[in-house]
């Protein structure tokens, strides 16, 4: 794949998944089709990362389904899947990572230990396979996004990244591959992490800054919600992903909130 990638017609533009696709990975492939045009080449690649997954965490059952994978991508013409074994993607002891350790630290990084390593590792070696130009991915994850564009930059990386917004049902839920682990009960009151977040922007606009009065806002109103655990929820600088006292043009609501043992995230950034 290495060898076959570089002969491929530029750009390439690379949309890297776990698989289990839905509507937001298909905005991130259409996407990506518009900026590879008509003449360049769009590279989907699917692969369950097992060095992302903390131990105890579902890689196992993670959910799979390739034959519906490969319809979407055929759909929003995607030129090349890239589907890989475990084996061939991580030869037998391999004993090399990459490492992010200041955006890393916080939030999905605090409470997932390992993870962004597991991230950086094989975003670094997807690029790497399939001599990506661009790399598109959602905002929906937006600390993968900020560790991501860190390393572009610290290892100097010949690739430019594009960012797109979240795509959400219509009662505002994310769309994640996890939805499908939550129950009827648990996927009514997962609307509670948009709710929250409209709550604090809605706050904000009307002029409060107190990033300190804003977490509260966010944890009351996920508190609402009986079967919601809150992992963290918190109001972040958007460079550094460090808590800050008053929120402002960079900052960012972050959520992760379990609903049994379904992790689900989300996030709100105040943009200019
Ligand atoms: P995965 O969770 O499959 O997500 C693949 C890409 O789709 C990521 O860039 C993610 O941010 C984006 N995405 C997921 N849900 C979205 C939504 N509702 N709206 C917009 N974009 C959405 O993220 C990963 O896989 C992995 O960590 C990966 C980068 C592939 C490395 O293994």
């Amino acid at each position: 794949m290495s060898r076959i990638a570089r002969r491929l017609p530029a750009p390439i533009v690379v949309v890297p998944t776990m698989g289990a696709l839905h509507a937001g990975h298909a905005a991130l492939m259409r996407f990506g089709r518009r900026l590879a045009g008509r003449s360049g080449t769009l590279i989907a690649t699917l692969f369950v990362n097992p060095t992302q997954f903390a131990p105890g965490e579902d890689y196992a059952r993670y959910p799979r389904s390739f034959p519906e994978d490969r319809e979407l991508c055929s759909k929003c013409r995607v030129d090349l899947l890239f589907h890989p074994e475990a084996a061939d993607v991580y030869p037998a002891g391999f004993s090399t990572t990459v490492r992010e350790s200041a955006v890393s630290a916080t939030l999905c990084g605090a409470s997932r230990p390992g993870h962004f390593e597991g991230v950086c590792t094989i975003v670094l070696k997807l690029f790497e396979i399939t001599a990506a130009n661009i790399g598109v991915f959602g905002l929906k994850d937006f600390q993968q996004c900020m560790v991501i564009r860190r390393m572009v930059r610290d290892l100097n990386l010949p690739v430019r990244l594009r960012f797109v917004p979240t795509v959400r049902e219509q009662d505002g839920l994310a769309l994640s591959s996890r939805n499908r682990y939550l129950s009827i009960e648990e996927r009514a009151q997962a609307t509670v992490l948009a709710r929250s977040l409209k709550a604090a922007a809605d706050a904000y606009a009307k002029g409060e800054r107190d990033a300190e009065k804003l977490r509260g806002i966010l944890r009351e109103t996920i508190a609402g919600a009986p079967l919601a655990r809150i992992d963290y929820a918190d109001v972040v600088d958007a460079e550094s992903l460090q808590p800050v006292q008053r929120a402002g043009t960079n900052t960012v609501f972050a959520l992760a909130v379990f609903f049994g043992r379904t992790r689900l995230i989300d996030n709100h950034w105040l943009r200019r």
